[in-house]
């Protein structure tokens, strides 16, 4: 997009008056309310439901999960809100499609440990119902078909729910791409570094435990470390760099080249843990993970991407975003936000980006920041929660699409391949079959 029409489709966006067809379109129904089910109401689905109970002209009829703790948290959750007692369905792994099958609900957000996660989308595809999926890597390319050819099929709508796609910072930079400030862009980076030794073992009271009996992801996580090596969890480093590169619109990925150092991290921890010690079993396993595996992705338009995956180590939370043009660069997380752009900046030195953010502010974020206060990692979800909502009242295509869903969640069969393989480049499908070079960006663009 021409630097003058983002400007001018961003600067009316900010009035509420953006033209673009998703707003004429949600406009029309505008006093329609949905009704949103959830599959999955562990800690990541109630703070959906946490969001999505406080928006307008939504009812959320019927919530599904096996464990009964899940169920009686999001109980709580609904009675706290003084909102009618949800219908629960908890009868087995396949409840879900008793749910789908007897409440005609317009929407339904899956929140469930990772291998459900296709089979729930193509199910409720198959029903007729708005899928909001929570992030995840696949397990195989043809899922990933599997899911765009549902939705060519059926021709139900699936929001990849990617929340840092809305983090402020990065929606910010966003504006600041669509702008030029970066020239012609070739290069960013991103990851997911987080600690998540306590998450992986965890009985519930910080004790050393995984598998069935444990609490939280530690039930079902900790054994995607023990059996798979790979970029395990590509989409929030990979997803916000996406929307910059207009991945799936205009450019797409092409090839990625993984590689990961030994597995030490974790039975260093289960040995210097408290419950641990060196005779653990746990520190006797055999686990796959690389404790840093780094990928290179390639782009149709000549970029070129690094993805990192950190989860084992002792580190603090970062995401490790770079952006970089022919004109400057910036490098953005919670704890570092520097920028050199030629021209602007004092030669050859960093300067502290925060003046360059503000001004850049996204004007989705100046408008809604009120309500986005205590939506959860730091406001973003509220706009996600919101975006899928509106889109599913008006029956719209979500701004990020199963289209986008498929190619981010590839990255983890074709870097566990690539691993394999000693660092073989694998080819990405083009799962829009050619579509790309027609379709538009739309993230950040309109309403939601
Ligand atoms: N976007 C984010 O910021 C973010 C944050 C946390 C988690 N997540 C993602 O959300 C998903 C869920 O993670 P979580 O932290 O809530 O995990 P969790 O373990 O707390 O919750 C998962 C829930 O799914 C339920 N479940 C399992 N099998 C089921 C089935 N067949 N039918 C119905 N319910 C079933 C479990 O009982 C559990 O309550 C994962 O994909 C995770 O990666 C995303």
């Amino acid at each position: 997009m021409k630097r003058r029409e983002f400007v001018k489709q961003s600067s009316v966006a900010a009035t509420g008056l953006a033209l673009s067809p998703a707003l004429l379109h949600h406009r029309s129904s505008v006093e329609k309310t949905v009704k949103i089910g959830f599959i999955g109401t562990g800690l990541r689905g109630r703070n959906h439901i946490n969001n999505i109970l406080d928006l307008p002209h939504v009812e959320c009829p019927a919530i599904c999960d096996i464990a009964p703790a899940a169920i009686a948290a999001s109980q709580e959750l609904f009675q706290k809100k003084n909102r009618p007692l949800p219908k629960v369905y908890d009868q087995g792994d396949y409840a879900y499609r008793e749910m789908l099958e007897k409440e005609a609900l317009d929407g339904v957000i899956i929140a469930t440990p990772w291998r459900w996660h296709t089979r729930m989308c193509i199910d409720s595809m198959e029903a007729g119902v708005y899928v909001g999926t929570e992030v995840s890597g696949a397990f195989s390319i043809e899922e990933c078909w599997e899911l765009v050819e549902t939705h060519e099929r059926s021709g139900t709508h699936l929001m990849f729910l990617e929340n840092v796609c809305y983090r402020r910072d990065v929606m910010a930079v966003l504006n600041m791409v669509r702008d030029g400030i970066f020239g012609e862009l070739l290069h960013c980076r991103g990851g997911y570094l987080h600690d998540l030794r306590q998450i992986k073992f965890n009985d519930g009271e910080g004790g050393l435990a995984y598998g069935s009996g444990a609490w939280g992801e530690a039930v079902w996580r900790t054994e995607h470390s023990l059996r798979r090596n790979g970029e395990l969890y590509p989409t929030h480093g990979l997803g916000p760099v996406a929307t910059m590169l207009d991945i799936n619109r205009g450019n797409r990925l092409t090839s990625i080249s993984s590689f990961a150092t030994k597995s030490a991290s974790l039975q260093h921890f289960i040995k210097n843990h408290p419950d641990g010690g060196p005779d653990h079993p746990y520190g006797k396993q055999n686990w796959q993970l690389g404790d840093v595996v780094t990928s290179t992705i390639n782009t149709a338009q000549g970029q070129t991407i690094i993805l990192t995956h950190d989860t084992n180590t002792p580190r603090p939370y970062s995401l490790g975003f770079r952006v970089q043009g022919v004109q400057g660069l910036i490098d953005f997380d919670y704890g570092t936000r520097r920028i050199y752009v030629e021209g602007k900046s004092d030669p050859h030195r960093w300067e502290e980006a925060k003046t360059w953010l503000d001004q850049y502010d996204h004007p989705l974020w100046r408008r809604f920041e009120q309500e986005a206060v205590g939506a959860g990692h730091g406001g973003m979800d509220f706009f996600l929660d919101r975006a899928f909502v509106e889109s599913v009242r008006a029956g719209i295509a979500p701004v990020l699409d199963v289209y986008d869903a498929a190619v981010l969640r590839v990255i983890t069969p074709l870097s566990e391949a690539s691993i394999r393989q000693g660092g073989q480049v694998q080819d990405i499908p083009d799962f829009t079959r050619g579509k790309w070079l027609q379709r538009q960006p739309i993230f950040g663009l309109g309403e939601l």
